[in-house]
């Protein structure tokens, strides 16, 4: 049997942007989608999705599933016709949309799946091979959710546009910080949002391109932030990079009540992240104790909360 895992991930900043060669910054959470790989005599591939977390989720992204898997077998040299695999899929990152939970069950299937079939990949080419599954889902990526999942850590990202490599650098913090995540439950397809940014950013180019400048000069900010520690500015930057995705019409009503929610509540910053148009919030809240009460305050009205942290050292894969 082959084993692998992969991390969940948080875009603190700019999601979306990101698709269009804008740099981003994104962080591993201690969370991991699991994945374990058998091969079996017949039955083509079997996928036991056992994820705790939204249930619609699982339902709802199967097709994808079933095509990110194709695109594995196909990138790996494997022919889907002779070869029948039982996939189980589980770990602690929950199915919410927003966290990377399709580029984390990549990396896990992937790795799981060079372990079975004793390919002995490096993890550059574990990258390559979840970035071709995460077409299935996103459409045309960026590259940023597999980046992360593979990787782990607090991680500055562009995309390179001209097929080149990508720009990965590792960004380092003092320690690591709490932070929380809130789901609208509102399960969103990614690929859609990233196609409707697209799309109105070719027909109101005089509305998107200052927006796209902004989220430029955000970004470079961010990174000196975090690099200071600087935690309330990091805050309110989030919040800033909250209303250029509002301006780029990826928030939802839901959303912007979480967001607001978390602010009311003593959040440094929040922002949705993600593909948007449901899916989740990240709120800033160093200290266990802020964390703790925005968590409930959110939870009080019935959301459901992942208590994370960014900046962590994680374990292993
Ligand atoms: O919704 P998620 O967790 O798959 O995040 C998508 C992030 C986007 O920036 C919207 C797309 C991308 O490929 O970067």
């Amino acid at each position: 049997m082959g084993r692998g895992s992969g991390f969940g991930k948080v875009i603190l900043f700019n999601e979306h942007f990101v698709v269009h060669g804008v740099p981003g910054i994104v962080s591993a959470m201690d969370s991991t989608a699991d994945a374990e790989v058998k091969k079996i005599d017949k039955g083509g591939v079997i996928i036991r999705d056992e994820r705790k977390g939204a249930k619609s989720y699982a339902e709802k992204k199967k097709i994808q599933q079933k095509e990110s898997i194709d695109r594995m077998f196909k990138i790996m040299g494997i022919d889907s016709k002779k070869n029948s695999l039982d996939i189980w899929l589980g770990g602690n990152l929950p199915g919410f949309s927003g966290i990377g939970a399709s580029a984390a069950s990549s990396v896990a299937i992937a790795r799981a799946i060079a372990e079975e079939f004793e390919m002995n990949f490096s993890d550059e080419r574990i990258n390559e091979i979840s970035y071709e599954a995460e077409k299935a889902y996103a459409g045309t990526p960026s590259g940023i959710d597999n980046t992360a999942a593979t990787f782990g850590g607090l991680i500055w990202f562009k995309k390179n546009l001209e097929d080149g490599p990508n720009t990965i650098e590792r960004l380092n913090i003092n320690k690591s910080v709490e932070i929380l995540l809130a789901n609208t439950g509102v399960v969103a397809d990614t690929k859609e949002m990233v196609l409707g940014v697209a799309e109105r950013k070719k027909k109101y180019p005089e509305k998107y391109d200052p927006l796209f400048k902004q989220s430029e000069k955000l970004v470079f900010k961010a990174r000196k932030a975090l690099e200071r520690f600087d935690l309330k500015r990091v805050g309110e930057l989030m919040n800033e990079s909250h209303s250029l995705l509002q301006g780029i019409e990826v928030s939802c009503k839901e959303l912007d009540y979480l967001v607001k929610l978390a602010r009311d509540h003593g959040a440094f910053g929040a922002k949705m992240t993600g593909g948007g148009g449901g899916g989740c919030i990240v709120a800033m809240t160093p200290g266990k104790e802020l964390q703790e009460t925005v968590a409930s305050a959110i939870e009080k009205e019935g959301f459901k909360i992942l208590r994370t942290k960014i900046g962590v050292k994680l374990k292993g894969r």
